[in-house]
């Protein structure tokens, strides 16, 4: 008989091997490929970053370019996804209707649950291309405007904008919005990556794979926080209010949105990357007061709660930003998604390269022996 370690949450246990991002929560490091996250932050872009995690290395000028012009080329829909788009109900939450549109892009491929990987590979770039249209195409359908059809000249953060929008984003909002991509492609064996890999080790497909990924992201422990830090944003009316609402929900034993981390223990490195975002998007925008009452929240907690090891994580200032860019609240978390959808693809690819099927075992707690009583007897 095999001895097993039970560990509630998985917490410390390694499951996977991956040589797309190293983590160490007790240093507050996050590498991609071994490239520091500040690094790629401040010099690299989106596209290129999402070559590295696919590739294991950075692309040379022509490597990038054709990269980028293939991942460009595919920012249109099939036929009839837009039909499909235009019938879902306005009122749906943005997140399910990414998660819908995701997996109803399956229907349109004419070998879905291929798990050779060239061409898993050649699905996950159509998959993450697709998705910036697919979002801002339902959020001006919601908002009664006309569609506009993405545009292969501009970069994968500019065209989102644009096609969010309706016009070609300053350079400032472009590059904030890339390294908010950045800085959320991959996250070690995060819950949603996790999913993702447990799902294609059935060797079931890339679609239900991702659908599984954005599903487990959904959730506000995940990638839902952001949107809950910026609800308590606006909660809290002023700045003096912020010191009396953050110690009163700790004394209510409540947790502050956007805070703690199972792995970071002494800070995230890409708070701070966002954290000096967010300040001069702030001020670029006039919400400097939503910058001001972060910056006290963090101050709040850092005295209250920071000997516990729980900081700002990634959403905390990520909230600030998507807002200052004219993002409609429940479009936070899919911006996770647009971003995030290039790490759980990689992952995939590796997971699809080397698999095994996931199957761990669960520790019974129940009674043995039991009676089978009678049902006129229960
Ligand atoms: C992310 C999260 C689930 C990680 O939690 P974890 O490693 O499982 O840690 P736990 O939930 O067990 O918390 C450990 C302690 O810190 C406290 N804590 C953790 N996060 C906290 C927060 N955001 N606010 C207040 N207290 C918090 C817990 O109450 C617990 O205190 P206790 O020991 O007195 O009971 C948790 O920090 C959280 O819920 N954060 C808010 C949601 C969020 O921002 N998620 C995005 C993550 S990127």
């Amino acid at each position: 008989m095999t001895t097993a370690t039970f560990a509630k949450g998985l917490e410390g246990i390694i499951a996977s091997e991956t040589e797309m991002s190293f983590i160490d929560g007790q240093a507050g490091i996050l590498e991609y490929v071994g490239i520091p996250i500040g690094e790629l932050a401040a010099h690299g872009t989106f596209e290129e970053s999402v070559y590295l995690l696919w590739n294991r290395r950075l692309p040379n000028k022509g490597e990038l370019e054709s990269f980028s012009a293939e991942l460009h080329s595919y920012t249109g829909l099939p036929a009839g996804m837009s039909g499909r788009l235009l019938a879902l109900p306005m009122q749906a939450h943005p997140m399910h209707v990414i998660r819908t549109m995701i997996s109803a892009l399956s229907m349109h491929d004419e070998d879905p649950n291929s798990v050779d990987l060239d061409e898993v590979r050649a699905k996950a770039m159509r998959i993450l291309a697709r998705a910036p249209t697919i979002v801002a195409f339902f959020d001006r359908y919601r908002r009664g405007l006309p569609l506009i059809e993405p545009r292969a000249d501009l970069s994968f953060a500019q065209n989102f904008l644009y096609m969010l929008n309706g016009e070609v984003p300053t350079e400032a909002m472009a590059r904030a919005f890339d390294i908010c991509m950045i800085t959320h492609a991959d996250h070690g064996l995060n819950n949603s990556t996790f999913a993702a890999r447990v799902i294609i080790s059935t060797l079931s497909d890339i679609y239900s794979a991702l659908t599984g990924a954005i599903g487990s992201l959904r959730g506000p422990l995940h990638g839902g926080a952001n949107e809950g830090v910026m609800k308590m944003l606006w909660e809290i009316p002023t700045l003096n209010d912020v010191e009396p609402f953050i110690l009163g929900k700790l004394e209510r034993k409540e947790k502050i949105m956007g805070f703690g981390h199972r792995v970071y223990k002494s800070h995230d490195p890409r708070a701070s990357e966002l954290k000096t975002l967010a300040k001069q998007l702030a001020s670029d925008t006039g919400n400097t007061d939503l910058y001001e009452k972060s910056s006290k929240i963090e101050e709040v907690m850092g005295t209250a709660v920071a000997a516990k090891g729980i900081y700002a994580n990634v959403d905390f200032y990520s909230a600030t930003t998507y807002h200052c860019l004219g993002l409609k609240l429940d479009l936070f978390t899919p911006m996770f998604v647009l971003a995030r959808l290039s790490g759980w693809s990689g992952h995939i690819l590796e997971q699809l390269a080397d698999n095994r099927l996931y199957r761990p075992k669960a520790q019974y707690v129940g009674p043995h022996d039991a009676p089978y009583v009678p049902m006129d007897q229960r």
